[in-house]
């Protein structure tokens, strides 16, 4: 089949570049990256350490542009979008999980899950309602009024997974989730996210140093000086 025969997929890039220009050097950080994401999928972006897989994971989270290429998200081309379009694109499409959590100190859980939600107009008693629900699937029904100090990172990290899947995105995006935590508890970690992409359908791209981790996925993607080696069995 054709990729137009197979219908629109959760990414679709096409020789996606990005340079970075610093005191007048420039750094080609991807330099012609193209690849297809389905919906569904469950996918391990791997490489060695400034290989541009950060990069890639903010244009396909669409926190960035490419230099030149076309860049397909669920089917648009995000090159035709506006910033609030774009915006609007990434809330409804992509759910964020990063290293270091990045949870509000101040806030509880709760809130902090709730937080997405406002930009989509929900009401207050919906929002609160709907975070419960998200704390209760990674299993912190008993930690709603905590705030992140008060949680050890394994928990910190699944309240981000229940911030990233509140608004019932298509995708997860994770940039090294567990590079911060624990054997135990970033394998906790993985197999919630395991469980979301096999119960769910939600597709999970997550970007790793560890080979185990990386044996989780359905599929690796190997990135290395700015290019994507051809996959093992495509
Ligand atoms: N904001 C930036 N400004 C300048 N150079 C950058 C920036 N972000 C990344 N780079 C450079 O782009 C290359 C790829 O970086 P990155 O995508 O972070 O790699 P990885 O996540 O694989 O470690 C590196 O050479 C890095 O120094
Ligand atoms: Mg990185």
């Amino acid at each position: 089949m054709s990729p137009a025969e197979r219908g629109s997929a959760a990414f679709e890039a096409i020789d996606l570049r990005r340079s970075y220009r610093l005191d007048g050097v420039s750094v080609d950080a991807l330099r012609g990256v193209s690849l297809r994401i389905e919906h569904g999928d469950f996918v391990a972006i791997v490489g060695p350490s400034g290989s541009g897989k950060s990069t890639l994971m903010h244009l396909l989270g669409c926190l960035d542009r490419p230099t030149s290429g076309t860049l397909l998200v669920d089917g648009v081309d995000v090159s035709t979008l506006s910033e609030t379009k774009l915006a609007e694109l990434r809330n409804r499409t992509i759910g964020f999980v990063f290293q270091s959590f990045h949870l509000m100190g101040r806030t509880t859980a709760l809130d902090n899950v709730a937080l997405p939600l406002v930009y989509r107009g929900v009401s207050r008693a919906a929002r609160r309602e709907r975070a419960r629900a998200a704390l209760a699937a990674v299993g912190l029904e008993h930690r709603l009024d905590h705030r992140p100090s008060q949680m050890s990172g394994g928990e910190q990290q699944r309240v981000a997974i229940a911030r990233a899947l509140v608004g019932e995105p298509k995708v997860v995006l994770a940039d090294e989730p567990t590079g911060n935590l624990d054997t135990r508890n970033g394998a906790e970690v993985m197999d919630l996210l395991a469980r979301l992409n096999a119960g769910g359908g939600v597709a999970v791209v997550l970007v790793t140093h560890d080979a185990e981790v990386a044996a989780r996925a359905d599929r690796r993607i190997r990135v290395r000086d700015g290019l994507v080696e051809p996959e093992d069995g495509r």
